[in-house]
């Protein structure tokens, strides 16, 4: 069986970066609870994807902290931050594209548990039976047996995903996991992730340009609007937030 993750909180603590005079993420404090969906919005250069390059370690903070529950994370490398349980997602790079979906999903629990879950250089029948129920849950199952690089680009995302989800984050992060898709993609990714989400009871942080895209999915909406927190709170009192339709929503109703 997938081992069922409880989510843990997220936290990043008056979290700043500079590039150079340039200030992307500006004193950001935010608390994101455990097993919470949260969605950061905002426009173009807002500081989204820097904010989760914060998050992820891919990037060091000018100043502030992050906390992943009572440990402080800020300043750790990504493949650190994954074995306390931290994932990120949609980036298909993480696919070798002549093995198999199966190979991939394993290569990537191989590679997380050092190997301690190999007998003799054969994956554990443990390890082969988690990679199925993880290409089952994100709907991929039917294609396991064929070359990853042959699949179509929504299902390349969805292995992608497998591949992070596969070692039981507690925290999922996403950067546009709609971005480029069509209405019909994008339905269908919302559809996926409330379900990873009920299923897994993880943490899931995402970015959106897109509110409409966020509204019926995310439990609370942080947008962010020249690297600073604007408004924050239920998608209801967001949308609803004078400030949030003026700098956001305003603008894009023109
Ligand atoms: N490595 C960098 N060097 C200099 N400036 C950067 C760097 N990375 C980001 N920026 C700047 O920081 C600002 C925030 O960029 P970021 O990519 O975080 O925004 P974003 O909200 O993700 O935008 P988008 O919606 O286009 O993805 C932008 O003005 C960008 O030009
Ligand atoms: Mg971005």
């Amino acid at each position: 069986m997938m081992e069922v993750a409880t989510g843990v909180s997220l936290s990043a603590r008056n979290l700043t970066r500079k590039f150079g005079n340039f200030t992307a993420v500006d004193q950001v404090n935010m608390e994101i609870g455990e097993g919470e969906l949260r969605a950061v919005i905002g426009p173009n250069g807002a500081g989204k994807t820097t904010l989760f390059n914060l998050m992820t370690g891919h990037l060091r903070p000018s100043s502030g902290e992050v906390w992943l529950g009572s440990r402080l994370i800020s300043g750790k490398h990504p493949h650190e931050l994954v074995h306390y349980g931290v994932a990120r997602a949609f980036q298909t790079t993480n696919i070798f594209p002549s093995m198999t979906v199966h190979q991939n999903v394993v290569t990537a629990l191989l590679g997380v548990s050092r190997g301690t879950l190999r007998f003799w250089g054969v994956p554990s029948q443990k390890i082969q039976q988690t990679a199925d129920e993880v290409l089952d849950l994100v709907g991929i199952y039917p294609h396991k047996d064929r070359k990853a690089g042959i699949l179509a680009h929504g299902d390349q995302r969805a292995l992608d995903l497998a591949i992070a989800l596969a070692p039981s984050p507690k925290v999922l992060m996403l950067d546009e996991p709609t971005a480029g898709m069509s209405p019909y993609e994008t339905h269908q990714t919302v559809e996926l992730l409330r379900k990873i989400w009920r299923e897994l009871k993880i943490t899931i942080l995402l970015s959106e340009h897109d509110m409409e895209v966020v509204f019926g999915l995310a439990q609370n909406i942080t947008v962010l609007v020249g690297g600073r927190v604007l408004a924050e709170g239920d998608p209801a009192s967001v949308r609803s937030n004078p400030e949030v339709i003026s700098a956001y929503l305003g603008r894009a109703e023109d």
